[in-house]
C-alpha cells in the first residue's frame, strides 16, 4: 500500500463531523489532501519548532512542582489523568498562545471540553456506525449525529477563531502553530481577513534532521511518491486553519497523554532500565538546567525507551487505507472501495517479528539492533505518505514526550504501588488504546 500509494491515498470516507471539518486534513480526501498536507509540511520545520522550548520548560517545570507536593503527600498517581493536564497545557501554549494552568486548574472550561470531547463509548451508536455500517454515514450526518459532541467542537471552532482574529487585527507575532500556520493562509480570505502577521524568521531551520526524532523517523517509511505530493503554492482558507488547528488538538491530546502514561508505567516496573535512562540523560545534560532540542536529540537511550513503550503500546490500535481502483497482490485481488484494515497493535505484539513481544525491552531500538527490524512492524505512527503527521512533518511530539521525561527522571525516581497492575490490563476503545483500570505509579523525591 506504501508502494502503490496513488491507489490508497484515502481512509474511509468519514465527514461525520459537520461542514467545518471536513477541511481537516485526516478526513481529506485525494488532491485536497495532498494539497492541504503539502502546505502543512514545510511550515513546521524543527528549527521553528526549537523557538518552543521555554514554553515547553515553562510546562514541565509547574508539573514537577506539582509532583513534588504528590511526592512528598506519597500520593498514587495515575498516568493518563496526570499526563491528560501537562499536554494540554503545553498545547494549549505552543499551538494556541494560550496559558492555562490545567494541572492546577482542571475546572478550566479548555481542560473540561478536551476531556469531554474524548469522554465516549464503544457502545456510542456513531462508533458502530463508523466502523460497522460505513455506507449508512451520510444519513448520520443528515441526522446531525458527531463523532465529537457538536457542542465541544463548537467550543474549539469558536477559541480558534478567536484567536486567530485577535492575531490579525493586532499584528501580535507569537511563536506558536497557529502563527505559523497563519504564514500558509490566503492573503484575501471570503471571511474578510485581509492579510496573516509575518512571522518571525530570526532562527533558522538548521537543525531539522538532528531534532527530528532519531529512529521512529526511519521506521515510519515514506515513499518515492511523497515527492510528487508537495504542492507548495496552495495556500489554506481560514476555514482549513481552523479544522487544522482543530484537528491536531484533538488527535495530539490523547495520543501524546497515552504515549507518557505507558512510557511513565513501564519505567516504573523495570526499575533497572530507568535508572540505566537517567545515567545516560544526566551524561548529556552536564551543566544544562533545561533540556532543549539540541539535547534531546543526543538522548540515545530516551529514544529506545519512549520507541519501545510505543511499540508494547501503540496508543492507535489500527488505521486503515480505501483502495481506489482494483488491485492485485501476490494473486489477491482487492476490489475497489475496499476498506484495508492496519492492526498495528496486533503487528507490534507478533512473536514473529517482536520476540518476547510482551518484555518492555528498549534494546530493540539500540542504534545497534534497528537495523534488524523488519520494515513495516513498527507502525505507531502509520506508514508511507499519509502516516502521522504530529511524527513527521510536526516532528515535535515526540521531542515534548521526551522533554516532560528528562524533567521527570532528573527529579524524581518512578516506583510502583500496591495499585500496579503487572501486567497492565488494556482497553481499547474506538481505536485508542488505554490502561483499563489505569496506571499507576507512585513518585519518589531523588
Ligand atoms: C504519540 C503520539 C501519536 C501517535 C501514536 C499517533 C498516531 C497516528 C496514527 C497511527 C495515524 C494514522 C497514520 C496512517 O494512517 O498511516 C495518525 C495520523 C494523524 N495524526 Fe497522529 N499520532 C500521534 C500524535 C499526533 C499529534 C501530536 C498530532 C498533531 C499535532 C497528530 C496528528 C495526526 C494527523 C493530522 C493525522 C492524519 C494525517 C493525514 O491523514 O494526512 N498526531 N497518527
Amino acid at each position: 500500500m506504501v508502494k502503490d500509494f496513488p491507489h490508497f491515498v484515502n481512509r474511509r470516507y468519514n465527514d461525520i463531523n459537520g461542514p467545518l471539518m471536513d477541511n481537516a486534513v485526516n478526513d481529506l480526501h485525494d488532491q485536497r489532501w495532498k494539497d492541504v498536507r503539502s502546505v502543512l509540511a514545510p511550515t513546521f520545520t524543527s528549527g521553528r519548532l526549537k523557538q518552543m522550548n521555554g514554553l515547553i520548560n515553562e510546562c514541565c517545570d509547574n508539573l514537577v512542582s506539582n509532583l513534588g507536593k504528590l511526592a512528598d503527600e506519597q500520593v498514587d498517581v495515575e498516568g493518563q489523568k496526570l499526563f491528560r493536564t501537562v499536554t494540554l497545557d503545553i498545547i494549549a501554549s505552543t499551538f494556541f498562545g494560550t496559558k492555562i494552568d490545567s494541572q492546577n486548574d482542571p475546572k478550566n472550561a479548555f481542560t473540561k471540553k478536551a476531556s469531554e470531547a474524548f469522554n465516549f463509548s464503544l457502545l456510542d451508536p456513531i462508533f458502530i456506525i463508523l466502523f460497522l455500517f460505513p455506507w449508512a454515514l451520510p444519513l448520520a450526518k443528515k441526522l446531525g449525529m458527531s463523532a465529537v459532541k457538536k457542542e465541544n467542537l463548537d467550543f474549539f471552532v469558536k477559541n480558534i477563531n478567536e484567536i486567530i482574529k485577535l492575531r490579525t487585527e493586532s499584528n501580535v507575532v507569537r511563536r506558536d502553530f497557529i502563527q505559523l500556520m497563519l504564514k500558509s493562509m490566503k492573503s484575501a480570505d471570503p471571511n474578510g481577513l485581509e492579510k496573516a502577521p509575518a512571522i518571525s524568521e530570526d532562527l533558522p531551520a538548521t537543525v531539522t534532521d538532528q531534532t527530528a526524532d532519531i529512529i521512529s523517523h526511519e521506521l515510519s517509511v515514506g515513499s518515492a511518491h511523497e515527492k510528487s505530493l508537495s504542492n507548495a503554492n496552495y495556500k489554506l482558507s481560514l476555514d482549513e486553519v481552523v479544522a487544522q488547528a482543530v484537528v491536531f488538538f484533538l488527535a495530539g491530546f490523547e495520543t501524546t497523554a497515552s504515549a507518557l502514561t505507558f512510557l511513565t508505567y513501564s519505567l516504573a516496573v523495570n526499575s533497572d532500565i530507568q535508572e540505566r535512562l537517567r545515567q545516560s540523560i544526566e551524561e548529556v545534560m552536564q551543566d544544562r538546567e533545561e533540556p532543549d532540542y539540541d539535547a534531546i536529540a543526543q538522548m540515545q537511550y530516551l529514544d529506545a525507551c519512549v520507541n519501545e513503550a510505543l511499540r508494547l503500546y501503540p496508543p492507535v490500535s489500527r488505521t486503515e487505507r480505501e483502495c481506489n481502483e482494483d488491485w492485485e497482490y501476490k494473486g489477491l485481488k482487492i476490489e475497489k472501495g475496499s476498506v484495508i484494515a492496519v492492526p498495528i497493535f496486533a503487528i507490534q505484539r507478533d512473536p514473529e517479528f517482536w520476540p518476547n513481544p510482551e518484555v518492555f525491552d528498549p534494546e530493540r531500538f539500540s542504534y545497534e539492533n534497528k537495523k534488524n527490524i523488519k520494515p513495516y512492524t513498527f507502525d505507531t505512527f502509520g506508514q508511507g505518505p499519509r502516516n502521522c503527521i504530529g511524527m513527521r512533518e510536526l516532528c515535535i511530539y515526540l521531542p515534548i514526550i521526551k522533554m516532560v521525561m528528562v524533567h521527570i527522571l532528573r527529579n524524581f525516581r518512578i516506583a510502583p504501588t500496591a495499585k500496579t497492575e503487572i501486567p497492565l490490563t488494556l482497553s481499547d476503545g474506538a481505536g485508542f488504546v488505554y490502561p483499563k483500570n489505569g496506571a499507576w505509579v507512585r513518585l519518589e523525591r531523588l
